[in-house]
C-alpha cells in the first residue's frame, strides 16, 4: 500500500531536497508542507507530489496536511516561536496517528553548556520523546548551502565573505547528504529512537571556503574576519530582532570557538556514499557565486 510522508518546510534547504528525493522513489506519496504557495509552485512538477498550504500557527491548515499522513520529516524554521510551532505539529501529528517523526534538529543539540538556538531543539527533541510517536532525530552541521542563502550577495558585488568565526573549522555539510539520510530514516527499518549527527567530509575555515569558491570559479574571494561588535551592529542595521542577533552570534562564538570541528561517518554509514565535499557543492552550484 502506498504510504503518505509528509514534509513540513518543503520549499526549505532541507525539505525541498527530502520532497524531491522521495518523490524519485515508487510507493510513497509525498505530501510538500509549503508556507507560500507560490514558493511550492516548483515542487509540484516532481512525480506523486502534493502540495498543501501549511500555516504552523493555523489549526485548520494542520488538520488537513496531517490527515492520513504515515510519517513526517519535521522542519521548523529559525524563529523564536519553533518550539511552540513544533508543539502543534507534534500534538496533532499524534491526534492522526503518525508512525515516524523525523526531525531536523541541529549537531550540539543535547551537548552540555547549549546555546540558546540548541536549547530550543532539545526542547523539541524532548517533545516528541514524551509524545510516544517513534521517532529519529537528525543532527546535522552547518549547511554548504548558507553560503550560497547568506553570503552569495556579498560574494557577486565585491569577492567578499563576511563573517565573525575567525579561524573556526566547521565540517560543513551538504543539504543534499541530510535529506538523503532523512530518506533513509523514512523508508528503511531500524532507526526508531535514534539519533545521528551528520557532518560533511571536512573541517574547513571559511578562509578554506573561500579559497575554494575562487579556485573553482575563476573569481577572486576574500574571507573577511569581522570583529564581534561590528557584526552586531551590521545586524542592528539589517533590523534584524534581538533575539536573532542574540542566537546567530552564539553560533558564530561556537565556530571561532572550534566547537564545529567534528567529522563523523553517520552519511556514509546511512546512506552507503560519501557526503559531498565543499568542493564538488561549489563545483555543481557555482552560478550562485558568479
Ligand atoms: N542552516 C544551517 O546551517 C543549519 C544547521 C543545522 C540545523 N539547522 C536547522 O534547520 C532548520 C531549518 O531548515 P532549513 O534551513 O531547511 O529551512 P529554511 O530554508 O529556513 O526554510 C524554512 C521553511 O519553513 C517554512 N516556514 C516558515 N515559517 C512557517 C510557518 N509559520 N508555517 C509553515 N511553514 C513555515 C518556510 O516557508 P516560507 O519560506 O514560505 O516561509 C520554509 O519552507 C532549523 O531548525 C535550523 O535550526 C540549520
Amino acid at each position: 500500500m502506498q504510504q503518505t510522508i509528509l514534509v513540513t518546510g518543503a520549499t526549505g534547504t532541507v525539505g525541498r531536497e527530502v520532497v524531491k528525493q522521495l518523490s524519485m522513489l515508487d510507493g510513497i506519496r509525498v505530501r510538500a508542507g509549503v508556507h507560500s504557495v507560490i514558493k511550492g509552485e516548483n515542487l509540484r512538477r516532481l512525480p506523486d507530489v502534493e502540495v498543501v498550504e501549511m500555516e504552523f500557527e493555523d489549526p485548520d491548515s494542520l488538520h488537513a496536511a496531517f490527515t492520513h499522513a504515515d510519517k513526517v520529516f519535521l522542519v521548523t524554521p529559525f524563529s523564536e516561536g519553533q518550539v511552540e510551532m513544533a508543539r502543534k505539529l507534534v500534538d496533532e501529528a499524534k491526534r492522526r496517528g503518525v508512525k515516524h517523526i523525523v526531525k531536523l534538529s541541529a549537531l550540539g543539540v543535547g551537548d552540555e553548556d547549549m546555546i540558546q538556538l540548541f536549547r530550543w531543539h532539545r526542547e523539541i527533541e524532548h517533545y516528541i520523546e514524551q509524545s510516544g510517536i517513534p521517532y529519529t532525530f537528525l543532527r546535522p552541521s552547518a549547511f554548504m548551502q548558507n553560503f550560497e542563502n547568506y553570503s552569495a550577495p556579498t560574494i557577486k558585488s565585491e569577492g567578499k565573505i563576511y563573517l565573525p568565526v575567525g579561524d573556526g573549522k566547521v565540517a560543513y555539510i551538504d543539504a543534499r547528504d541530510i535529506a538523503a539520510v532523512a530518506i533513509a530514516a523514512l523508508t528503511s527499518d531500524g532507526h526508531e529512537s535514534k539519533i545521528y549527527d551528520l557532518t560533511g567530509p571536512e573541517a574547513i575555515t571559511v578562509g578554506e571556503v573561500a579559497a575554494t569558491i575562487s579556485l573553482v570559479t575563476g573569481r577572486q574571494v576574500d574571507y573577511v574576519d569581522v570583529p564581534e561588535q561590528a557584526a552586531r551592529q551590521g545586524m542592528q542595521q539589517q533590523e534584524m530582532p534581538d533575539w536573532m542577533i542574540h542566537a546567530l552570534l552564539e553560533l558564530y562564538g561556537q565556530h571561532r570557538a572550534g566547537s564545529s570541528d567534528v567529522v563523523t561517518s553517520s552519511v556514509e554509514e546511512l546512506t552507503g556514499r560519501k557526503p559531498h565535499t565543499f568542493r564538488q557543492y561549489v563545483k555543481e552550484y557555482q552560478e550562485c557565486f558568479v
